[in-house]
């Protein structure tokens, strides 16, 4: 067993309370605001495809490893993985992995928290009665209006900067749990609905076509890469953060299963945002390839042409809100456990030095949508580099490295012990899938994606 002379954060309360911080960091922007456009930008079903395949083969085996190293390390990735690197007799450089995920959680959030103050600037909007009766032009105007605003924009992203790291200062038990346990529930609901006022556009199954009917054409380098990253950056992996919820989770809970269950969650959650959206795309003749505005031009026209669609509105962006936050959470998390166990900070200091980074970042960010909407680096700009870095490089180059950690450089019997899964053929099945299958995917699909092999 891995030394660990103390274990500094809590555990989780139950199985059922891991399930739903899990799910609240894997649900959140990237199935709802995120897939859509992405998978819209990318030839729809063809894109759809890769990603579920991604998921199942790659994301899948890594989410277990991930959690099942955070749960033998019991400590924040960079010293889980010095304790287990130790404990394999492995390099010390091991640990490096923690740092860049620590890395990488920063910027997402940098970008993260300017996204999600788009969706707390829509709860007011929602609640002002701005939809009501609108069309594509005094929709898209709203959106426009709101991208033009450095202000605006900043003001938002720091009050939901602002409401994480109060959460994240509350600590394991008290702050992540219980922001979780009736918004997810609530959110499926509102999304079923969503997809029944969909069903009544006559352009329902267009949508579905759309999603589910891939056209092999539009299959390419790189929409395998943006699919490949999408499947990390959606179930939150290749990064530390599952990995830090793993070291607070108990010793008796089967992993697999677990996972298993917040994968499907999060799969669900984002094909039906998919299949809520794309039909009012094609009934209100908007561009598949919107970008990152796509569900804040088409869902108003929901709201603002439904019955009831006022409560609805502001319910769906209020949920929004929560799910953007308890990923949020997750995003920051090894970061502040990194620094209450190494440099012997508070967890509230700890959230004051890293959220004054974090804003700073976002505030270029947010400028980026309008006062530096001109400034490019190799071809992007700013919001956009950011992005592509995060989620197409560094997440996989994360996931791979934990793949081969827990293919190669942990002994077998030490994951098989940990894992303790029902079936023998269970734990051969996931070897293989993480020793192999993962490893040779995700190398091909980054040497292809970055053009180094053709
Ligand atoms: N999975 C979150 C989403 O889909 O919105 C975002 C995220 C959370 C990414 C945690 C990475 C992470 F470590």
């Amino acid at each position: 067993m891995a030394k660990i002379t103390k274990l500094q954060h809590s555990e989780w309360s139950s199985r059922f309370a891991f399930i739903l911080a899990a799910t609240g960091s894997a649900v959140g922007l990237g199935n709802i605001w995120k897939f859509p456009y992405i998978a819209g930008e990318n030839g729809g079903g063809a894109f759809v495809l890769v990603y579920l395949l991604c998921v199942a083969i790659i994301g899948i085996p890594i989410m277990i490893a991930e959690t099942m190293l955070g749960r033998r390390g019991r400590q924040s990735p960079i010293n889980t993985m010095s304790t287990l690197a130790d404990e394999a007799k492995a390099h010390k450089n091991w640990h490096y992995v923690g740092w860049m995920g620590i890395i990488a959680g920063f910027l997402i959030l940098s970008y993260y928290s300017v996204i999600a103050g788009w969706v707390l600037s829509y709860i007011f909007k929602a609640f002002m009665g701005s939809f009501s009766g609108g069309n594509v032009e005094t929709i898209g105007a709203l959106f426009t209006e709101l991208m033009a605003s450095p202000l605006q924009q900043i003001v938002w992203h720091t009050v939901f900067l602002g409401a994480t790291l109060l959460i994240v200062a509350r600590g394991v038990q008290g702050g992540l749990e219980k922001s979780v346990r009736f918004l997810m529930p609530t959110l499926f609901v509102l999304l079923i609905l969503l997809v029944g006022y969909a069903m009544t556009t006559g352009y329902y199954q267009q949508g579905f076509d759309f999603l589910f009917k891939p056209d092999f054409n539009q299959i390419n380098s790189d929409v395998i890469l943006v699919a490949m990253g999408h499947a990390f950056f959606t179930l939150g992996l290749g990064m530390g953060a599952i990995m830090v919820y793993g070291s607070y989770l108990p010793k008796n809970i089967s992993i697999a299963k677990t996972t298993l269950i917040v994968a499907g969650a999060d799969t669900i959650i984002a094909l039906l945002a998919g299949l809520a959206i794309f039909p009012l795309v094609f009934a209100n003749g908007l561009e598949t390839v919107a970008g990152p505005g796509l569900i804040f031009q088409t869902l108003p026209l929901a709201f603002g042409n439904m019955m009831g669609g006022w409560l609805f509105g502001l319910l769906f962006f209020i949920l929004l809100f929560f799910a953007a936050l308890s990923s949020s959470i997750s995003l920051i998390e090894p970061a502040i456990a990194f620094l209450i166990e190494n440099k012997n900070i508070n967890r509230t200091k700890a959230c004051i030095i890293t959220g004054l980074m974090i804003w700073v970042l976002g505030v270029i960010v947010a400028l980026s949508f309008n006062v530096w909407s001109d400034v490019s680096l190799f071809g992007k700009g700013i919001f956009d580099l950011v992005d592509y870095l995060t989620v197409n490089l560094m997440l996989p180059i994360g996931g791979l490295c934990i793949a081969i950690f827990a293919g190669w450089i942990m002994k077998a019997k030490d994951s098989e012990h940990e894992l303790e899964m029902e079936k023998p053929q269970f734990y051969q099945l996931w070897k293989v899938l993480i020793s192999y299958v993962a490893p040779f995917a995700l190398i091909i699909v980054l040497l292809k994606g970055i053009g180094v092999i053709g």
